[in-house]
């Protein structure tokens, strides 16, 4: 009896120790578990399982993707679900700690929300890691996706896949797998849960903290029928039979079982369809005390194959036995435990069985790469929180879907580098990440369109980078000579950083490396991409090194401030004056969208060529229609042309990225079959020149406020040009034939075939061929083939003249002291007779004030030493004043006219005289005007 006593005392002392530990165990099991419910408010304990669950808001923490769960039990009243959307995402990915070399399992679970249900097909992919796992298909009300993987990593990604639809969690839960050894600290492979059965469960499903390991033991019944045992079912038994050894499983799960005389079936006809490798592992416990070893005995058959025959639980002595097999099976499983008849007394049961599918680890992106891009992602997170572009960031860079913006290469050791970052157009500012030079495999960093500052950080001579692209950002500095070096660059463009030093350095080679040299133009398609490539071979030097350097300062504002005429107060006088003006404010830092037309269509658009609306040197100009009704006019490079290829590369090139309303825009552009072909809108009002003198103006007088606003709006497309993304564009061919009237008589000046790029300071070589055209060419510019904005001044001074005297810039049919109008005006502006010189339709017609001002400017433009010109924004300034003074007289003499009083031809003429620049003590160049006369390019 004492003994007996005692015996309970010592059970029960192992009982509480056992219990003790139990519970020390799973205490600690769940210290090391990451319990993870997505859109959770805060942080709970699950009174069901104790298990302390955490919200993903240091995940994700928009709540915007929060849903509540209605449905499909009451159970989740409460509960939500995080849905994924964003159009630059291509997986979402929850990242969590783990430690190299240990096991883990990791499982997330997706319910439905209500409006997940209500769209149509949802269904993506899970991965772990790199390696996918899984698939969730929105039309099953709960999916669990389980896997088992030793870790590689300090952490794990758990993503969530871009399919069909948004895709949705529920919750994730990461535990460490401790003492259990599915993989064997195996790396190559991860298992994918298709199974864990609690064989002859009929209630609860058991998970922790009866498992320690949360693994989630399911009382499966719809396994269990086969048609073949249904005479004869299978008996569900439990018992309280104990183990002294430690098991894999939980007793508990152990402890229910099927048993029958002859065979056991388990069919699962849900497996993957495809060939893919399985582990099966069975669980055993012999709980019938009287069964002795060789009593039962089975053979077992997987697929209809025998795989272990004569199996004894017994065999060893013990009264549990695991038994583990590997397998292939493509859809469908099929278990069967087969009574031995001849040596058995017993039927076959089983306990608990676990079905893994192996897939193997895909191996992620070169880890020094990922850690790069990480730490990119980090630099550029501080100054631009809440990017969207770096939101999407998520997970591995290139697998198993790539970062928005990357392109990734497979070629080193089956790992993908990162070969390729495009970030244009992304919004980003700061300084340009530092860490963005240790990508050691990449080829093309595209950086454009953003507000980037600061200076390039210095790429290591070991770097891969053959294009570099910098445009429309606001760096400083300069090109290091370790840029220029680098083996394999071949582009590099930096354009429009209108605070950048563009000085090249001594090494820079241009038969390696193209640049842009501040060209502005959009790269945007492969198309025009080519285009720039081509023209930049072709313009070579002629495009980019210019001989002599033009610093923009406005010698002749100066002189106008000084002589109260212009504004105190003015822009700064600094060399970089003209970057300041507020016109800057107006260009679209964006790639403009210019289509690529078939020949086809514009033949259809032409009606065939059929009718004619101008030649010019470039070619013909045709009138189309679109089909969507916009009427164009089709630019086609004649046939016969031999000069032509390089105005249209860069016509195509700045018209892609100038645009301005008084600036004609460019619709499109055809390059088939050697065609060279732009398309623009019709302007319904045709050109200024044949308004003022041409077979228009015999219809119907240009009235002189309507002139005055065509040229103010002209001045300012050339301002927008002049002062273009801080480098000036230069037409080239300013003229009355090339200022368009739209609809609406806003002027629009055409024709960019001979825009350049001024030439900077430091720009060397070559000088350039004279372009132009007679009558309106630059005299300076013609003698010394140094080209600056200020010939656009000359041009267009010859434009106002036009405007004023309704007369053609060069007339050889006139007397021989009229040929050339600026030749023939000049004396009488000198000599104030202004109305010597005013087109005789207007006469009375104009405020004496704003028609002055309008000659002054006229003869200031047309000086012929060029420094004493004034700038365009000069121009505009005094033409808006102008059209003020005008404007306001309007008003004046229609409130006049109301009151039956006189009409415009009794407003006084104010007597003005000239104040002209004091001539400039350098020695003129003075210009031989029959020379500038003699067209240099016939048109
Ligand atoms: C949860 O913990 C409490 C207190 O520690 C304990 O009383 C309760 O039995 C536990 N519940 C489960 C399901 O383990
Ligand atoms: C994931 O976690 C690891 C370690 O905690 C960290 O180094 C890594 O930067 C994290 N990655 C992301 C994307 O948060
Ligand atoms: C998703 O589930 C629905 C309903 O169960 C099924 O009809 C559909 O075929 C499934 N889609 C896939 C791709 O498995
Ligand atoms: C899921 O991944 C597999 C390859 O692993 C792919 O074939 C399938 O198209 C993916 N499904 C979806 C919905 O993304
Ligand atoms: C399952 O395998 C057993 C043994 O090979 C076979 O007798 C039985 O017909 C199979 N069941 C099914 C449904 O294929
Ligand atoms: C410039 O580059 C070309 C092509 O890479 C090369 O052939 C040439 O030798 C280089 N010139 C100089 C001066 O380095």
């Amino acid at each position: 009896m004492m003994g007996g006593f005692d015996s309970w005392i010592s059970r029960s002392v192992e009982c509480l120790i056992l219990s003790f530990f139990l519970l020390l165990q799973s205490t600690c099991a769940q210290q090391a578990f990451v319990s993870i419910r997505c859109c959770a408010e805060s942080t709970f304990t699950e009174p069901s399982t104790n298990i302390s669950w955490i919200p993903d808001d240091g995940w994700y923490s928009n709540t915007l993707g929060c849903q509540n769960i209605n449905k499909p039990v009451e159970n989740y009243q409460g509960d939500k679900i995080r849905i994924f959307k964003g159009d630059l995402a291509k997986k979402w990915c929850y990242n969590l700690s783990t430690t190299k070399g240990h096991e883990y399992l990791i499982r997330g679970t997706f319910l439905f929300g209500d409006s997940v249900r209500t769209s149509l097909a949802i269904l993506f992919n899970v991965s772990i890691g790199v390696t996918p796992i899984g698939l969730v298909n929105g039309s099953d009300d709960s999916v669990e996706v389980e896997g088992v993987f030793t870790a590689r990593n300090h952490h794990i990604d758990f993503c969530l896949l871009k399919g069909t639809g948004d895709p949705y969690i529920y919750k994730l839960e990461l535990r460490p797998l401790n003492v259990l050894k599915y993989l064997q600290g195996g790396t190559s492979s991860v298992l994918k849960l298709v199974k864990r059965v609690d064989v002859g469960n009929t209630g609860e499903d058991i998970r922790y903290p009866v498992d320690p390991n949360d693994r989630i033991w399911k009382a499966e019944s719809s396994s269990i029928p086969s048609s073949l045992l249904e005479k004869t079912p299978p008996n569900p038994i439990s018992s309280s039979a104990n183990v002294s050894i430690t098991t894999a499983v939980p007793l508990q799960v152990l402890q229910t079982a099927l048993n029958h005389s002859e065979r056991l079936e388990f069919l699962h006809n849900d497996l993957d369809i495809g060939e893919y490798n399985y582990n099966l592992s069975l669980y055993f416990l012999e709980f019938i005390e009287s069964v002795d070893t060789g009593q039962r005995v089975f053979d077992i058959y997987i697929n209809n194959v025998r795989k272990q025959p004569d199996f004894d639980i017994m065999a060893d002595g013990s009264k549990y036995r695991e038994a583990a097999f590997r397998f292939t099976a493509n859809g469908s499983f099929n278990l069967t435990l087969v009574k031995v008849s001849d040596k058995s007394l017993f039927g076959p049961i089983c306990n608990a069985y676990e079905i893994l599918q192996v897939r193997p680890w895909v191996q992620e992106t070169n880890g020094e790469d990922v850690n790069v891009i990480m730490k990119v992602k980090d630099e550029l997170l501080k100054k631009n929180q809440g990017n969207k572009v770096l939101g999407s960031w998520s997970g591995d860079p290139c697998l198993p879907l790539v970062w928005h913006g990357l392109i990734c290469n497979n070629s080193i050791n089956n790992s993908p580098v990162i070969t390729e970052l495009d970030l244009s157009s992304s919004g980003l500012q700061g300084s340009l990440p530092a860490s963005i030079v240790k990508l050691a495999y990449l080829e093309k960093l595209k950086l454009s369109d953003n507000k980037f500052t600061g200076v390039i950080p210095e790429f290591p001579a070991s770097s891969m980078l053959i294009s570099l692209d910098l445009r429309h950002n606001d760096l400083m500095g300069k090109i290091q000579e370790s840029l220029i070096s680098l083996p394999q660059l071949a582009m590099l463009c930096f354009g429009c950083n209108p605070h950048f030093d563009r000085e090249l350095p001594s090494n820079f080679n241009s038969t390696k490396v193209t640049t842009d040299y501040g060209n502005c133009a959009d790269q945007g398609s492969s198309h025009s991409a080519q285009g720039i490539l081509i023209g930049t071979v072709a313009g070579g030097s002629f495009l980019f090194t210019i001989a002599v350097g033009i610093v923009f300062v406005c010698f002749y504002r100066q002189k106008l401030v000084a002589r109260g005429k212009f504004h105190e107060g003015g822009y700064p006088l600094t060399k970089n004056a003209v970057f300041s003006l507020p016109s800057i404010d107006d260009i679209v830092f964006k790639s403009i969208d210019i289509q690529n037309f078939t020949l086809e269509y514009i033949e259809i658009a032409t009606n065939k060529y059929k009718t004619l609306i101008g030649e010019g040197g470039f070619g013909s100009v045709y009138r189309g229609t679109l089909p969507d009704g916009q009427e164009v006019a089709v630019k086609v490079r004649s046939a016969t042309s031999t000069q032509g290829t390089r105005e249209f590369e860069n016509e195509l090139n700045l018209l892609s990225a100038i645009q301005h309303e008084n600036l004609v825009p460019l619709l499109g552009y055809c390059c088939e079959y050697d065609q060279q072909i732009l398309v623009y809108p019709f302007m319904s009002n045709g050109s200024l020149q044949d308004r003022l003198y041409g077979e228009a103006a015999k219809r119907k007088t240009l009235d002189w406020p309507t002139r005055l606003s065509i040229a103010l709006g002209a001045a300012r497309g050339l301002t927008y040009l002049h002062t273009f993304a801080g480098r000036s564009v230069i037409h080239r061919d300013v003229k009355s034939s090339n200022i368009l009237m739209d609809h609406n008589m806003s002027a629009k000046v055409a024709d960019f075939g001979f825009s350049k790029y001024a030439p900077q300071e430091g720009d060397s070589g070559v000088s350039l061929e004279v372009r132009g055209t007679a009558g309106y060419l630059d005299p300076e510019y013609y003698s010394t083939q140094h080209l600056s904005a200020k010939s656009d001044v000359f041009s267009y001074g010859v434009v106002l003249l036009e405007i004023i005297s309704g007369r053609e810039p060069l007339n050889i049919h006139r007397p021989r002291n009229e040929w050339s109008l600026v030749e023939w005006a000049k004396p009488y502006i000198r000599d104030s007779k202004i109305e010597e010189i005013v087109d005789p339709s207007i006469k009375g017609g104009y405020h004496a004030e704003a028609m002055w001002r309008v000659v002054e400017v006229a003869l200031a433009c047309i000086e012929p030493y060029s420094a004493y010109r004034p700038c365009m924004v000069d121009i505009v300034r005094e033409l808006e004043d102008a059209l003020i003074i005008e404007n306001n007289a309007s008003e004046y003499m229609k409130s006049i006219d109301s009151f039956g009083g006189s009409n415009r031809f009794s407003i006084e003429k104010i007597e003005r005289k000239v104040v002209l620049p004091p001539t400039p003590t350098l020695t003129d160049p003075s210009p031989d005007i029959l020379q500038a006369l003699t067209p240099p390019q016939p048109r």
